[in-house]
């Protein structure tokens, strides 16, 4: 993507301007971010989503008496009817099941995949939303049909109202109001509050259009959480290690588990207190995992692009054919739901590190920016990187095109 390219979608704002002047700092209210959009999924169809087991969804219904929140999946005879108002059914996940969906995200990949959440729709019928609230992470939010009424406010007061099965805000102060036609689109950056609240409209059939917000939502790691993701990775990484030390040397341990030895340990009187010798330890094997310096950079890297949970590939209907990708003759293209990235030493898909280096690093980087590779790529790939993309393919991680697609974006 060039990145100083103006873009409707950003308010006439290159991403690179975006990224400068909004991204995590100031909110950005886009009219006709895309113009004459046609939304991919009828309620109907998000519904049948809502329906499915593997499919996250939950149900937020206002009433005299408060609120309710219910996880899915629905039965779509379960839903409230749609002349009852102040309900909303929101859909997480879309772009994992629908290809349209996967394909708007594409358009947000000026801001690193890493980064990178998911697609929530949200359905509401005239009063519904989902309360007064913030959010951790930064999130785009598309009007893609009917009209909400967006209040936002740079909350100071994060209180939360008790009693209450959502996260709402207790004092709820907002600065700005504005009603998103179908084709606007709001941006927030994280803890930014505000409240959508879905109103009836009219659509450009003269029909009542369905108030449908598409969010595309942010991830970041947490600190904690991603120091224990990353301490187990390196743990598991020296593990490996050893393994394969004993492998070689058939059964004679070469690098011997390192444990704790105590042989100056003098006689307590204190057994309850902890031995001084003991943190030491701690503390150097805790280095010893971070000692060599790609360690860290590879679990970060497996742990970034590890999928969402639940997710499962399916096996290929068709066989890698590596001769015919070899020739030229078929492209093939990243699974939706594949986490691809890299970073100077690695590539890493779902959750896996391969060392790379050369024109086949250069090639897989290409695979992991532009989630696709032409036949025309595949024709200069090596033949170890062609072994590589049938172990991928087999495993359901990317699918070869047909022919005629191949050199398709
Ligand atoms: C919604 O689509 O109703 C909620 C989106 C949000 O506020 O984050
Ligand atoms: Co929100």
């Amino acid at each position: 993507m060039d990145v100083n390219q103006p873009l409707s979608l950003l308010a006439g704002l290159t991403p690179a301007q975006f990224m400068r002047r909004h991204w995590q700092k100031k909110p950005l209210l886009v009219r006709q971010a895309i113009s004459g959009y046609q939304p991919f999924l009828s309620r109907a169809a998000l519904a049948r989503l809502a329906s499915r087991e593997e499919v996250e969804s939950r149900l937020i219904v206002q009433q005299d008496n408060g609120w309710t929140l219910k996880k899915g999946p629905f039965a779509t005879r379960s839903l409230p009817p749609l002349g009852q108002q102040g309900w909303t059914l929101l859909v997480q996940g879309v772009d994992l099941h629908e290809p349209a969906g996967h394909a708007l995200l594409q358009q947000f990949r000026f801001v690193p995949d890493a980064r990178m959440d998911d697609l929530m729709i949200s359905f509401a019928t005239p009063g519904g939303g989902v309360g007064p609230h913030f959010d951790s992470y930064d999130v785009f939010l598309f009007q893609a049909s009917g009209r909400r009424r967006w209040k936002i406010g740079k909350q100071k007061d994060f209180s939360l109202q008790p009693g209450v099965p959502l996260k709402i805000l207790q004092n709820f102060e907002a600065d700005e109001e504005f009603v998103l036609e179908a084709g606007d689109m709001l941006y927030l950056p994280p803890r930014y509050a505000h409240d959508g609240i879905a109103e009836a409209s009219i659509g450009p059939d003269g029909k009542p259009a369905d108030c449908m917000t598409y969010s595309i939502g942010f991830r970041c790691p947490v600190e904690g959480e991603l120091t224990a993701d990353l301490l187990h990775r390196l743990a598991e990484m020296g593990e490996d290690a050893a393994e394969s030390c004993d492998e070689e040397s058939e059964g004679a341990r070469a690098v011997p588990k390192r444990m704790y030895r105590d042989p100056a340990q003098p006689a307590t009187e204190t057994p309850a207190a902890m031995p001084a010798g003991l943190a030491d330890f701690a503390r150097q094997a805790v280095l010893e995992a971070l000692n060599d310096p790609l360690a860290l950079a590879c679990a970060l890297g497996e742990s970034m692009s590890e999928p969402k949970p639940g997710i499962w590939f399916d096996e290929p209907e068709q066989a890698w054919d590596g001769e015919a990708a070899k020739a030229g003759q078929t492209g093939i293209a990243l699974d939706a739901r594949t986490r691809m990235m890299y970073d100077s030493e690695h590539l890493f898909i779902n959750g896996e590190s391969y060392r790379a280096k050369g024109a086949d690093a250069v090639l897989m980087q290409r695979l992991a920016n532009q989630r696709h590779l032409a036949a025309s790529d595949l024709r200069k790939a090596s033949k170890s990187a062609i072994a590589l993309l049938g172990d991928w393919l087999e495993a359901g991680w990317l699918q070869q095109n047909e022919p005629s697609l191949s050199s398709k974006g």
